[in-house]
């Protein structure tokens, strides 16, 4: 039965923090880990793809982090963070049975019913797999929904590589093209090299009908968005999530603002043709 994301969404948490408790650390990387968490009010957090939380350790700080999980009917959910500060070291230190503060989900997630129906071409590079990990399970949960999906990863070494055993399960499906990469020849890597852009040529887009979901570093943009314009796909079904210093993730304090957007409320999802004239955006 299709899942109707609708139906699970909950009036955003904005200003007080509710408990979730750590039930699951699954290391990733070097630097990055997948936590599993559980709301303990056992309401859902009624989030849809591509929308983040301000997840706080007490005594520490908030971070805002994007969910990486689908929406589900349990309250439960992931995040995968990379240990960079303060906030996130301090995740990194946690067990099963701690607990943080999770206020959230904020911002606009990816257009889902402008996705249906349509051929998908999912371009991730590095962690921005996370966010959009949780678009691509809920786009396989829903398969008949959506036309062809072509997943597009790029990391820069095989050890960055995240999320390996779902997308084994990915690569086994023969209603998904997945294509890997890693930037350049490694000695424990036999698939291809090239940045993620050396993967488009081979690419066959019908583009009336093809929306490009597109997620990484700001360095990637530039590049990815000169192929998807090559291959003739349109501003507006270009979507991109942008990445801000961020405090109260409600609009009220400006730290994300870039000209008359404030990343938390407007995006972090945003289409190119809406931030393609801020030139600070990408
Ligand atoms: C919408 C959104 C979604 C995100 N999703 C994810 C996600 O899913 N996973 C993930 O790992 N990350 C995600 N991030 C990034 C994440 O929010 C940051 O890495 C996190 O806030 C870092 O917090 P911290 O307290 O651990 O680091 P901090 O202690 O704040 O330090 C982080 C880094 O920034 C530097 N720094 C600190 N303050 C400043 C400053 N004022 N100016 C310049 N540099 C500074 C530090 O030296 C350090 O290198 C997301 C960010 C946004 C906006
Ligand atoms: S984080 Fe405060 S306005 Fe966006």
């Amino acid at each position: 039965m299709a899942l109707n994301v609708s139906t699970l969404k909950a009036e955003p948490n904005l200003y007080t923090p509710e408990m979730a408790a750590l039930t699951e650390v699954v290391p990733q990387t070097e630097l990055e880990t997948l936590f599993k968490f559980e709301l303990q009010s056992g309401n859902p957090l009624g989030h849809e793809p591509g929308q983040f939380v301000q997840v706080s350790c007490l005594g520490i700080g908030e971070a805002p982090i994007s969910v990486s999980s689908m929406p589900c009917p349990e309250p439960t959910f992931d995040l995968c963070v990379r240990n960079v500060g303060n906030v996130t070291a301090a995740l990194h230190n946690m067990t099963a049975g701690d607990a943080v503060g999770i206020r959230g989900p904020f911002g606009h997630g990816f257009p889902i019913d402008a996705l249906k129906g349509k051929d998908l071409l999912f371009v991730a590079g590095g962690i921005g797999l996370v966010p959009v990990r949780s678009l691509i399970q809920m786009v396989l949960a829903n398969r008949d929904e959506y036309a062809a999906v072509t997943i597009l990863y790029g990391f820069k070494t095989p050890g960055e590589m995240l999320f390996r055993d779902e997308i084994a399960q990915w690569q086994e499906r023969e209603d998904v093209d997945l294509r890997l990469t890693v930037d350049k020849p490694h000695s424990d890597w036999d698939g291809h090299v090239g940045v993620i852009t050396t993967l488009f040529p081979e690419l066959e887009i019908q583009p009336d009908r093809t929306k490009a979901i597109v997620v990484g570093p700001p360095i990637m943009y530039r590049f990815v968005l000169q192929e998807c314009k090559l291959k003739g796909i349109g501003d507006d079904d270009i979507i991109l999530s942008l990445e801000r210093r961020m405090r109260c993730g409600v609009g009220k304090c400006g730290h994300c603002q870039i000209n008359n957007k404030y990343v938390c409320q407007d995006g972090p999802v945003f289409t190119y043709n809406d931030i393609k004239f801020m030139w600070e955006a990408i």
